[in-house]
Protein backbone atom coordinates (compact mmCIF):
# COMPACT_ATOMS: atom_id res chain seq x y z
CA UNK A 1 0.00 0.00 0.00
CA UNK A 2 1.20 3.12 -0.89
CA UNK A 3 -0.35 6.88 -0.62
CA UNK A 4 -0.07 8.92 -3.53
CA UNK A 5 -0.38 12.94 -3.41
CA UNK A 6 -1.25 14.91 -7.09
CA UNK A 7 -0.19 18.42 -7.01
CA UNK A 8 -2.38 20.87 -8.82
CA UNK A 9 -0.52 24.22 -10.12
CA UNK A 10 -1.63 27.89 -10.88
CA UNK A 11 -0.93 31.32 -11.01
CA UNK A 12 -2.99 33.92 -8.90
CA UNK A 13 -2.91 37.69 -10.40
CA UNK A 14 -4.67 40.26 -8.62
CA UNK A 15 -5.35 42.51 -11.64
CA UNK A 16 -6.15 41.56 -15.40
CA UNK A 17 -3.51 44.18 -15.83
CA UNK A 18 -0.65 42.00 -14.60
CA UNK A 19 -1.55 39.16 -17.52
CA UNK A 20 -0.56 39.07 -21.53
CA UNK A 21 -2.93 40.90 -23.38
CA UNK A 22 -4.04 37.82 -25.24
CA UNK A 23 -5.54 36.49 -21.35
CA UNK A 24 -6.83 39.91 -21.08
CA UNK A 25 -8.93 40.30 -24.24
CA UNK A 26 -10.53 36.30 -23.68
CA UNK A 27 -11.37 37.46 -19.94
CA UNK A 28 -13.21 40.77 -21.21
CA UNK A 29 -14.96 38.29 -24.10
CA UNK A 30 -16.10 36.05 -21.28
CA UNK A 31 -17.36 39.19 -18.91
CA UNK A 32 -19.27 40.36 -21.46
CA UNK A 33 -20.67 36.91 -22.37
CA UNK A 34 -21.66 36.47 -18.98
CA UNK A 35 -24.16 39.96 -19.57
CA UNK A 36 -26.16 37.69 -22.09
CA UNK A 37 -26.63 35.03 -20.00
CA UNK A 38 -30.17 33.18 -19.77
CA UNK A 39 -30.12 32.88 -15.82
CA UNK A 40 -33.89 33.52 -14.63
CA UNK A 41 -34.30 30.62 -12.71
CA UNK A 42 -30.45 30.55 -10.09
CA UNK A 43 -29.76 34.62 -11.11
CA UNK A 44 -26.45 33.46 -11.14
CA UNK A 45 -24.64 34.24 -14.87
CA UNK A 46 -21.75 32.75 -16.23
CA UNK A 47 -19.64 33.54 -19.46
CA UNK A 48 -17.06 32.18 -21.46
CA UNK A 49 -14.35 32.76 -24.11
CA UNK A 50 -12.81 30.30 -26.38
CA UNK A 51 -9.60 31.15 -28.31
CA UNK A 52 -9.62 28.83 -31.11
CA UNK A 53 -6.30 28.08 -33.08
CA UNK A 54 -7.48 29.89 -35.74
CA UNK A 55 -7.21 32.75 -33.97
CA UNK A 56 -10.94 33.39 -33.44
CA UNK A 57 -12.80 33.44 -30.25
CA UNK A 58 -16.06 31.97 -29.59
CA UNK A 59 -18.39 33.12 -26.78
CA UNK A 60 -21.06 31.26 -24.86
CA UNK A 61 -23.38 31.82 -21.09
CA UNK A 62 -25.09 29.72 -19.41
CA UNK A 63 -28.57 28.81 -20.51
CA UNK A 64 -30.82 27.59 -18.05
CA UNK A 65 -34.77 25.84 -18.52
CA UNK A 66 -38.00 25.30 -16.25
CA UNK A 67 -36.93 21.77 -16.73
CA UNK A 68 -33.68 22.64 -14.68
CA UNK A 69 -31.59 19.84 -16.13
CA UNK A 70 -32.10 21.09 -19.80
CA UNK A 71 -29.73 23.93 -19.33
CA UNK A 72 -26.34 24.46 -19.87
CA UNK A 73 -23.25 25.23 -18.78
CA UNK A 74 -21.37 28.56 -20.28
CA UNK A 75 -18.52 26.90 -20.74
CA UNK A 76 -19.88 24.20 -22.70
CA UNK A 77 -22.00 26.14 -24.51
CA UNK A 78 -19.09 27.87 -25.67
CA UNK A 79 -16.75 24.51 -26.13
CA UNK A 80 -19.77 23.01 -28.20
CA UNK A 81 -20.54 26.10 -30.30
CA UNK A 82 -16.47 26.56 -31.32
CA UNK A 83 -16.26 22.59 -32.20
CA UNK A 84 -19.66 22.87 -33.91
CA UNK A 85 -18.52 26.00 -36.06
CA UNK A 86 -14.84 24.94 -36.40
CA UNK A 87 -14.28 21.04 -36.44
CA UNK A 88 -11.04 19.83 -35.57
CA UNK A 89 -9.48 23.49 -35.04
CA UNK A 90 -8.03 22.91 -31.26
CA UNK A 91 -8.54 25.22 -28.26
CA UNK A 92 -5.74 26.90 -27.10
CA UNK A 93 -7.20 29.00 -24.16
CA UNK A 94 -11.06 29.12 -22.23
CA UNK A 95 -11.80 32.13 -19.74
CA UNK A 96 -14.63 32.06 -17.18
CA UNK A 97 -16.28 35.01 -15.83
CA UNK A 98 -19.53 35.28 -13.34
CA UNK A 99 -21.82 37.62 -12.63
CA UNK A 100 -24.17 37.35 -9.03
CA UNK A 101 -27.34 38.50 -8.27
CA UNK A 102 -26.56 41.72 -8.27
CA UNK A 103 -25.17 42.12 -10.92
CA UNK A 104 -21.33 42.58 -10.02
CA UNK A 105 -18.26 39.85 -10.57
CA UNK A 106 -18.78 37.24 -8.81
CA UNK A 107 -15.72 34.91 -6.61
CA UNK A 108 -13.61 32.84 -8.80
CA UNK A 109 -15.32 31.10 -11.22
CA UNK A 110 -15.22 27.14 -10.80
CA UNK A 111 -16.41 24.85 -13.25
CA UNK A 112 -18.52 22.13 -12.96
CA UNK A 113 -17.61 18.62 -13.35
CA UNK A 114 -19.19 18.54 -16.26
CA UNK A 115 -17.45 20.98 -18.32
CA UNK A 116 -13.42 19.94 -16.61
CA UNK A 117 -14.41 16.83 -18.36
CA UNK A 118 -15.37 18.37 -21.64
CA UNK A 119 -12.31 20.56 -21.42
CA UNK A 120 -10.36 17.61 -21.22
CA UNK A 121 -11.80 15.86 -24.20
CA UNK A 122 -10.84 19.07 -26.39
CA UNK A 123 -7.53 19.57 -24.94
CA UNK A 124 -7.00 15.77 -25.86
CA UNK A 125 -7.97 16.84 -29.27
CA UNK A 126 -5.81 19.60 -29.25
CA UNK A 127 -2.85 17.47 -28.34
CA UNK A 128 -1.60 20.54 -26.04
CA UNK A 129 -2.53 21.78 -22.83
CA UNK A 130 -5.71 24.72 -23.08
CA UNK A 131 -4.86 27.73 -20.94
CA UNK A 132 -7.91 28.27 -18.39
CA UNK A 133 -8.47 31.46 -16.89
CA UNK A 134 -10.77 31.52 -14.13
CA UNK A 135 -11.61 35.05 -13.45
CA UNK A 136 -13.94 37.14 -10.67
CA UNK A 137 -13.06 40.88 -8.88
CA UNK A 138 -10.43 40.80 -7.60
CA UNK A 139 -8.15 38.05 -8.38
CA UNK A 140 -7.51 35.73 -11.38
CA UNK A 141 -6.42 32.07 -12.00
CA UNK A 142 -4.60 30.88 -14.98
CA UNK A 143 -3.68 27.08 -15.41
CA UNK A 144 -2.01 25.48 -18.14
CA UNK A 145 -3.83 22.62 -18.54
CA UNK A 146 -6.53 20.39 -17.34
CA UNK A 147 -4.72 18.37 -15.09
CA UNK A 148 -4.56 21.00 -12.51
CA UNK A 149 -8.39 21.21 -12.82
CA UNK A 150 -9.58 17.57 -13.07
CA UNK A 151 -6.53 15.52 -12.02
CA UNK A 152 -6.74 11.38 -12.22
CA UNK A 153 -9.11 11.79 -14.64
CA UNK A 154 -10.96 9.57 -17.14
CA UNK A 155 -9.71 9.41 -20.83
CA UNK A 156 -10.57 8.15 -23.21
CA UNK A 157 -7.99 5.31 -23.17
CA UNK A 158 -9.76 4.23 -20.50
CA UNK A 159 -12.68 3.09 -22.94
CA UNK A 160 -11.23 -0.39 -23.66
N1 LIG B 1 -22.86 27.37 -14.26
C1 LIG B 1 -22.07 27.62 -15.37
O1 LIG B 1 -22.56 28.08 -16.39
N2 LIG B 1 -20.75 27.36 -15.26
C2 LIG B 1 -20.12 26.95 -14.14
O2 LIG B 1 -18.92 26.80 -14.15
C3 LIG B 1 -20.90 26.66 -12.93
C4 LIG B 1 -22.36 26.81 -13.04
C5 LIG B 1 -24.27 27.72 -14.36
C6 LIG B 1 -25.22 26.56 -14.37
C7 LIG B 1 -26.49 27.22 -13.86
O3 LIG B 1 -27.13 27.87 -14.93
C8 LIG B 1 -25.98 28.28 -12.89
O4 LIG B 1 -24.62 28.49 -13.23
C9 LIG B 1 -26.10 27.91 -11.43
O5 LIG B 1 -25.52 26.69 -11.16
Amino acid sequence: MKEITLQIKFTEYEATAQLPEKDNILIMKARDAAKNAYAPYSGFRVGAAVLLGNGKIVTGNNQENAAYPSGLCAERTAMFYASAQYPNVPIIAIAVSTLNHSATPSDIAKPCGACRQVMAEYEDLAGKPIRILLDSTNKIFALNGIDSLLPLRFKKEDVK
